[in-house]
């Protein structure tokens, strides 16, 4: 039976990689038949055809069937992998949260079309802005489906992480473990560095924390305004590896010995309020994701921790009435 994978925007920037790479097998593997729904808004249903007939042209071994539409309850029918990647992109000077109440309305309507259609075990991934405030609205607004399938996306901060201090340390990025970015996706996102394995062992002593501090931190919270100001348009082809990425670990387990960050609904671990959805380090098996508890946090850490909890908190305040 193939699984249905779901795509908003999927004639964006963002989604014109992803389909692509998911009906080639890069999500569940080339074996895996998978129907692919694609959701755009009705002016974007030309482009979006040329994205189904271009799907065609590839001949993917795993991909079944193309369904287009404009309406949320098609497009979520019988869902079992979400990727609620539509929503306006910010443009050079604007902040993630400047798009807070232009989208919102998106993921309400969204949340609702997924808890009267989609598969009950449905993996929801959020990556339009602001994602984590996003995630939280169609949660909300999807009160049969468990809240736990509710994600939004910080994989590219963690692989941005990873790339930077790569770069830094002279080695591959593969040989890097233990990062983590908690909180939010937005410049408070705090990209910490505390737990760092260089081959299993750990480094973060040695780092040079001015180093750390001044240049890695702000490069990592600023990467998607440097992205913007260079392109002259958002993060695309390494928005869509990281949701692939995102999605793939959470369904086939994550690395032994490591962990990923992923935006999650709080249960209060690490003194995080309940009622955000906020970055942790986690394992994934059979499915689900876990916290890693019990990290040792310093002064400095958990200053950052609270600041990025504080954003969301206030983004929270700001779409309430959409709760
Ligand atoms: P884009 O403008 O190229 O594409 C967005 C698409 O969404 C458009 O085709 C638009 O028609 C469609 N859309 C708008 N409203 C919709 C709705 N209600 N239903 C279905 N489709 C709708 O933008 P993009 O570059 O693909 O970026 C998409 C989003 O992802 C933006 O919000 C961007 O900021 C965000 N983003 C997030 C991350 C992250 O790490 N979380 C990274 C990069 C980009
Ligand atoms: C990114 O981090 O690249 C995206 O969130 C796009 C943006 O607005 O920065």
């Amino acid at each position: 039976m193939p699984k249905t994978v779901t795509i908003t925007g999927a004639a964006g920037q963002i989604g014109y990689q992803l389909a692509f790479r998911i009906a080639s097998g890069q999500l569940l593997g080339a074996g895996e038949k998978i129907n692919l729904n694609l959701l755009e808004i009705t002016p974007a249903l030309d482009a979006l055809k040329g994205v189904a007939m271009e799907l065609e042209d590839c001949a993917f071994e795993a991909l079944s069937e193309i369904s287009i539409s404009d309406d949320p309850s098609i497009a979520f029918m019988d869902s079992d992998y979400a990727f609620l990647v539509g929503a306006k992109p910010r443009g050079p000077g604007m902040e993630r949260s400047d798009l807070l109440q232009e989208n919102a309305k998106i993921f309400s309507a969204q949340g609702k079309a997924i808890n009267e259609n989609a598969s009950r075990d449905i993996k929801v991934l959020v990556v339009g802005n602001p994602a984590n405030t996003n995630a939280l609205i169609a949660m909300s607004n999807a009160p049969d489906i468990d809240k736990s399938a509710f994600t939004a996306m910080m994989r590219l901060d963690h692989n941005r992480a990873l790339a930077q201090l790569a770069s830094h340390l002279k080695c591959h990025s593969s040989e890097l473990s233990n990062m983590t970015i908690w909180g939010n996706h937005s410049t408070t996102q705090y990209p910490d560095v505390s737990n760092l394995k260089l081959n299993g062992k750990n480094i973060a002593s040695s780092l040079d924390i001015t180093w750390v501090k001044d240049d890695f931190i702000p490069r990592v919270q600023n990467r998607g305004a440097e992205i913007i100001k260079a392109r002259g348009l958002s993060s695309a082809a390494s928005a869509a590896s990281a949701a692939i990425d995102h999605m793939r670990d959470w369904t086939v387990d994550t690395k032994t010995d490591d962990w990923v960050s992923m935006a999650i609904p709080s249960d209060g671990s690490y003194g995080v309020s309940e009622g955000i959805i906020y970055s942790f380090p986690v394992t994934c098996e059979n499915g689900s994701y876990s916290i890693i508890q019990n990290l040792e946090i310093d002064e400095f850490s958990m200053a950052s921790m609270k600041l990025t909890e504080k954003e969301l908190l206030e983004e929270r305040a700001a779409i309430e009435e959409l709760l």
